[in-house]
């Protein structure tokens, strides 16, 4: 593919389950010399093309980076999950609100020009109605990580209105994918099941059997985030963070469906803390404004990303 624009682009958390993949496609579009990869520590990641060792929290740190690189874009994808959130609080409080200040500063002072920040499922709550979610409803979190993920949103929306900042956002649902592992999130279940079905016959779920969650086939994520940042700036009429949707399953109903797979596949519950997190969210969501501003459709259902996964990991 070309690389025929003048983009510059830093992903922060480059090293992530997201970052890992989001960074392959970005350089496939861009090139590999326009996509800065940078994470906390140096990964494997560095070998394969620009990579530097930020942390977000370091603000002048950032900004010798920043333009060092004479970057114009930045992906903010470092965050504490769900899970680690509920026992590190303040930090996660810090790290996912001063990391997006640090970024949205720099915006402010027309240093870079577009950002994109993720969102989750997690800014809705217990009090929030559980089936086809709307974008605009009760938001009362009960975690931390939602706790930060809603006030992030208010900041992007804010920075918009009062400075013109190009800030663009998704609400990921769960994200399944066989390239990266994910850390510390509530969804991860969906995708240690697959590595142990294959691995062992056999998973433990922390979760119950008919927890029912959001989900989405990770290149349905890596498509919707490139869309909406390549969308035109006029097209984007959310501000804050748009509802995103792919499918819905319980931990009983992708065991059905791996079981089509790997007939002898056993599974087992043991819900943990991480029941209660996921209690508080949403069972399906309306993703219908993403559908008329950008023109987001997701291409996976539960059986074709069950098949890919297996075929892949295989
Ligand atoms: N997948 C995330 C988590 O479980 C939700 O955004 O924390």
């Amino acid at each position: 593919m070309g690389t025929s624009t003048s983009e510059k682009i830093l992903v922060i958390g480059s090293s992530g389950q997201l970052g890992t993949e989001l960074v392959q496609t970005l350089r496939n579009i861009y090139g590999t010399e326009n996509i800065i990869a940078s994470d906390i520590k140096v990964t494997e990641q560095a070998k394969e093309g620009p990579f530097e060792v930020i942390d977000v929290l370091n603000a002048v740190g950032l900004f010798d980076i920043v333009k060092k690189h004479r970057v114009n874009q930045v992906y903010l994808l470092a965050a504490l999950l769900s899970a680690t959130a509920e026992k590190m609080q303040k930090f996660a409080w810090e790290l996912n609100m001063n990391g997006l200040f640090n970024v949205l500063d720099l915006a402010k002072e027309k240093i870079i020009q577009k950002i994109y920040w993720p969102s989750s499922i997690a800014v809705f709550g217990p009090n929030t109605p559980k089936e086809n979610t709307s974008q605009f409803t009760i938001m009362e979190p009960s975690t931390v990580y939602g706790i930060t993920k809603q006030a992030g949103e208010r900041w992007c929306e804010y920075y918009f209105n009062k400075y013109n900042v190009d800030v663009r956002s998704l609400r990921y649902p769960g994200l399944i994918g066989w390239k990266s592992a994910p850390g510390g999130g509530t969804t991860d279940y969906a995708v240690h099941i697959f590595h142990d079905a294959l691995k062992t016959g056999y998973y433990e779920c922390f979760l119950s059997e008919n927890s029912t969650l959001p989900m989405m086939y990770m290149p349905d994520a890596i498509k919707a985030t490139i869309d909406i940042m390549q969308a035109d700036a006029g097209k984007i009429k959310i501000r804050s963070s748009y509802n995103l949707a792919g499918f819905s399953f319980s931990p009983k109903e992708i065991a059905t469906e791996i079981k089509k797979h790997l007939p002898g596949f056993k599974i087992s519950y043991k819900p943990d803390t991480r029941q209660q997190i996921a209690d508080s969210w949403p069972r399906s969501i309306d993703a219908s404004h993403a559908t008329a501003d950008w023109g987001w459709k997701p291409q996976y259902n539960l059986a074709a990303m069950t098949t890919d996964m297996i075929r892949n990991l295989k």
